[in-house]
């Protein structure tokens, strides 16, 4: 049945309440620790308004962003989250067709339950090839990473994003007390099948990583490689001193360390670090139009959302994914229109008032 039109972002979570099994809606929703994290992604957000520019004109807006060596129709890409089977039968690949059909990027997780080839599969011809990226957790064994990222590459993907702020699973109490510890029967992280053996590993949260891994994925792959997790300004110079193309900054949807900063409160000083000198994303919270030219005005080049993309994906399937990308694509071009920016480049960091009591 026609779902029909979709309103309001927050619809979605609602619709997916009632058809997720609880323990898998807890394993989405939740964060690490006390949550104080996950929490202020979205509240950070109430400390900043927009100081719109009016008689700006400019007609039609145009919201193309370069990125990496492409143009994407909109500066919002798909982050990437693990398990999307347990959303929906058709897991990844009806996100694959409703982001191949966008023309916008996916981050496939390397924890997605179906094999990065399918999901490539899953997009038209025409798209194929340009708008999937792939998630790396790096695994200490070496040669089994090397092989992940070249299956990767096979398959058309056009990064690589690599986890860093994951040398340890954060603690989530929901999964605890829920006994949610691994994917049901008939589900496996496909792309952790070992190439000899046919065997799925599990994937290992690795404690050594350290810059000089990061070195030899340099040396490992062509692709462009963007660091996700990176919260401290110091990280963000380091980074670009290592030779990465773009930095995320992110803390895994707060599910990794409680009580870091709100991604929107760690940008500013990210960008500062930067200093023009590689694109800087962002994702935690982003629920709305608005957040999304927040992030924009703050130095963000492009924005990733996650758990938006699992209720769709939960409520309405491929059509959900669609509407949602669609429905934040119309709300940022709404809010560009009524803050004067015709492009995403129009809109700068005085636009924005910050520290503004609730
Ligand atoms: C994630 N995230 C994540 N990140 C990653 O690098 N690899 C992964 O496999 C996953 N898996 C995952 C599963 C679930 C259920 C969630 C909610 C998140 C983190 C994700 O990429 C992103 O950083 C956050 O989801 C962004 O915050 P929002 O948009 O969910 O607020």
């Amino acid at each position: 049945a026609d779902p029909g039109p979709l309103h309001r972002l927050d619809d979605l979570e609602a619709e997916a309440r009632l058809r997720l099994d609880p323990v898998h809606r807890d394993f989405f929703a939740g964060g690490a620790g006390d949550e104080r994290t996950l929490r202020a992604n979205e509240t950070a957000f109430d400390a900043y308004r927009i100081l719109p520019r009016v008689l700006r004109g400019g007609g039609e807006r145009d919201l193309r962003t370069e990125l990496l060596g492409e143009t994407l129709p909109m500066p919002v890409l798909v982050s990437p989250t693990a398990f999307h089977r347990l959303a929906h039968p058709e897991g990844e690949v009806a996100t694959a067709r409703a982001v191949g059909a966008v023309g916008t990027v996916l981050v496939v997780s390397m924890a997605s339950t179906t094999p990065i080839e399918a999901v490539a599969e899953a997009i038209e011809p025409s798209d194929r090839s340009a708008r999937l990226w792939f998630q790396l957790y790096p695994q200490p064994d070496l040669g089994f990473t090397a092989s992940v990222v070249s299956r990767a590459e096979a398959a058309g993907c056009r990064a690589l994003v690599v986890t860093v702020d994951s040398p340890v699973f954060g603690r989530r109490d929901r999964d605890l007390r829920n006994g949610f510890l691994d994917l049901p029967p008939g589900y496996c992280c496909e792309n952790m099948r070992d190439p000899e053996t046919g065997r799925v590993r599990d994937i290992v949260m690795d404690a050594t990583l350290d810059w000089a891994r990061i070195e030899w994925l340099r040396a490992t792959t062509r692709l462009p490689i963007v660091l996700k997790g990176i919260l401290h300004p110091a990280d963000a110079r380091l980074a670009v001193a290592h030779g990465v193309d773009a930095v995320l900054v992110s803390n895994h949807g707060g599910r990794q360390l409680d009580g870091v900063p709100a991604s929107i409160d760690a940008l500013p000083a990210v960008v500062a670090a930067v200093g023009g000198r590689i694109p800087v994303l962002l994702d935690g919270g982003i629920r709305r139009g608005t957040d999304i030219l927040t992030a924009l005005a703050l130095g963000a080049v492009a924005v990733g959302v996650g758990r938006p993309v699992l209720w769709a994906l939960a409520a309405r399937g491929e059509r959900g994914v669609s509407q949602l990308l669609d429905l934040l694509r119309a709300e940022l071009a709404r809010a560009m229109t009524l803050a004067g920016a015709v492009r995403p480049a129009d809109l700068t960091r005085e636009m924005i008032l910050d520290r503004v009591p609730g």
